[in-house]
């Protein structure tokens, strides 16, 4: 496997991409004084509030808060993962990706193609042996599954033992590895490969574009684990991948509605019983790459949860990750089964028709989000409508600007018994509550500016003016929120001075510092035109010492318990500040 790779050369890459030109390539930009503009491609406007910087190497939509480098943007708009995307933008420079600890280079782009062959070839042997093997078939029948229904799907069988498929490669030790490498096969330390799956029935998962890249096995009847899936390979990430997905695709060019399962066998039940657009997630929360895989293929999408306290709490989950996907046109719905079924059970219990009046009669998003959160407040009283506003708002702030948000506005305000350019203020000036579980959600904008707040913000922007802090170690020590984070940005710039903003983003990715400089980045609002950094950081700086250092130390000399040190420091705080204040004047 190759190693990690170096920061450096990430901080390099980044500094030597023309962010310009790399976004220009895909949404057309305007000049507009140093920067550039264009109609969000995150969410829809009409207005351009999409900002690029050449200097800062960042991205930043005043409408949404989208933001990043040229990575990040890569990631986002083109959909590629982290390395992919280091990979294509060191291919664009002409430069191999150096790997640690492996010694030189690693090949320019992995091949996946022999991936996908072998499990191809997989599937092809399993959906041989299904033939083979009336035990299984049996299984299915009994399940209500016909032949059509189970090739629709690619439905295979693994036979018992342990080199039924690995034994079809025979002594070709290059395909062995290979099948390990696809999660077909295990292998203890190094030696004889055996098969993943043996003695259950298999369900092919593809991706978007048709290929295998993963399976389920189910066993057959009762037992432990009921399904075993592949493994996280370099062709199958499942927070990436719906099941089904495809196949609903095959069935029907444009889909106006897919609805979200939690199981193989439901999307398969479903499609015998002729609802061919059903997709499951693969055992885990829905995820916002998923969700918006659905949205691309289909404007409505319908959640359906098992009715107990799991299924609601996974339907939060998904309401959550889908509010940020919530762009115009789009319609997210919550359905909810009767406790004991799942869907396979309930459509062969009562037929399609009524599957699909739960369907029908499922909550809308807007509703099913202010009745969840009205269930945790007492809307009789004032102070209880007041909370309400302060439990919706950091959800409402991850919507993107369009009419599901203004219904969820209007819908809030009837609630609260406010007028809606009344709850619009409230929501826009309020602080900000802290309910949103998700640390990757966007903060509302306008949240509280603390002088370390905005010292931190600043230095981002203009990193710069890391050369106005007269001592590095004093600030890590100071009691107050992101202290931490701008010590690690300081100690960045004095090792690497020259940096932009979009390199030191890309230095702290998914770092705790990064967590709270994308938050901050997200927030950021234009700088007027008169704007002057340098002493907008300098007079926060002093503001700061004066709260966290000379403040305490003159109420000590008041008292008359200052010693001889404090008296000397306060002295020393005292010019510093000054020193800052005047400076910049
Ligand atoms: P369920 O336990 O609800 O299974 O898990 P199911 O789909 O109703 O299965 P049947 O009807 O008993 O055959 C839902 C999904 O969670 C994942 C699978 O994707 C499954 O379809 N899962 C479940 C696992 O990955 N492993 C397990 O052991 C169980
Ligand atoms: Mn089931």
């Amino acid at each position: 496997m190759a190693g990690r790779i170096p920061n450096e050369f990430i901080d390099d890459l980044v500094a030597r991409t023309d962010i310009v030109e790399l976004i220009d390539h895909f949404v057309p930009l305007k000049r507009a004084g140093r920067e550039y503009k264009a109609c969000c491609p995150f969410h829809s406007e009409k207005t351009p509030s999409f900002t690029v910087s050449a200097d800062k190497q960042f991205y930043h939509c005043f409408g949404c808060g989208a933001h990043g480098t040229v990575l990040g943007f890569l990631m986002e708009y083109q959909h590629m993962e982290f390395v992919e995307a280091v990979e294509e933008l060191a291919h664009r420079a002409g430069l191999a990706v150096p790997r640690e600890g492996g010694g030189g280079p690693a090949p320019a782009r992995h091949d996946d193609g022999p991936l996908f062959d072998i499990m191809e070839e997989a599937a092809r042997y399993f959906r041989g042996q299904l033939r083979q093997a009336p035990k299984a078939i049996d299984y299915l029948k009994e399940r209500g599954v016909n032949g059509q229904t189970a090739a629709r799907f690619g439905v295979g069988y693994a036979p018992p033992g342990w080199d039924g498929f690995v034994g079809t490669l025979g002594g070709d030790s290059r395909r062995r590895e290979l099948a390990v490498e696809a999660g077909l096969a295990n292998s203890k330390d190094g030696g004889r490969a055996y098969d993943r799956f043996r003695d259950r029935v298999i369900f092919p998962i593809r991706d978007r574009r048709g290929r295998i890249v993963g399976f389920g096995g189910r066993i057959v009847g009762d037992g432990e684990p009921k399904y075993l899936n592949s493994p996280e390979t370099p062709i199958f990430h499942k927070g990436r991948e719906v099941y089904g997905l495809h196949e609903a695709r095959q069935a029907n060019r444009s889909l106006e509605r897919l609805v979200l399962v939690e199981g193989y066998m439901d999307v398969v039940t479903l499609a015998q019983h002729g609802i061919l657009y059903a997709t499951a997630n693969l055992g885990t929360a829905a995820t916002t790459e998923q969700i918006e895989a659905l949205f691309k293929t289909a404007p409505e999408l319908v959640f359906c949860f098992d009715g107990d306290d799991a299924g609601r709490r996974a339907a939060w989950r998904a309401l959550e990750n889908a509010l940020p996907r919530m762009q115009e046109g789009r319609q997210a719905r919550f359905a909810f089964l009767p406790e004991g079924e799942d869907p396979d059970s309930l459509v062969r219990a009562r037929g399609a028709a009524a599957f699909e009046a739960l369907l029908d009669a499922s909550s809308t998003l807007s509703g099913f989000l202010l009745d969840g959160l009205a269930a945790k407040t007492n809307l009789a009283t004032p102070d209880g409508r007041a909370h309400l506003v302060d439990l919706a708002r950091p959800y409402i702030a991850h919507l993107p600007r369009g009419a599901l948000r203004r219904v969820v506005v209007d819908n809030l305000a009837e609630r609260c018994r406010m007028a809606g350019p009344e709850l619009e203020r409230v929501l826009r000036d309020g602080v900000p509550g802290e309910d949103m579980r998700a640390s990757n959600f966007r903060t509302p904008r306008h949240s509280k500016k603390t002088p370390m707040r905005n010292l931190v913000t600043l230095l981002l922007r203009h990193p710069e003016l890391a050369v106005h802090v007269p001592e590095r170690q004093a600030v890590r020590d100071l009691p107050v929120a992101g202290a931490a984070v701008l010590h690690a940005m300081l100690e960045f710039l004095e090792a690497s001075p020259k940096v932009s903003m979009g390199v030191m983003m890309e230095h702290f990715r998914d770092t705790e510092t990064g967590i709270f400089l994308d938050r901050i980045a997200r927030a950021m609002a234009p700088e007027p035109a008169d704007f002057d950094p340098q002493a907008d950081f300098k007079g926060a700086l002093a503001r700061l010492m004066d709260e966290q250092q000379i403040q305490p130390l003159r109420q000590k000399i008041k008292a008359g318990t200052a010693s001889e040190d404090e008296l000397k420091q306060y002295q020393r705080a005292l010019a510093t500040a000054k020193g800052l204040v005047s400076e910049g004047e």
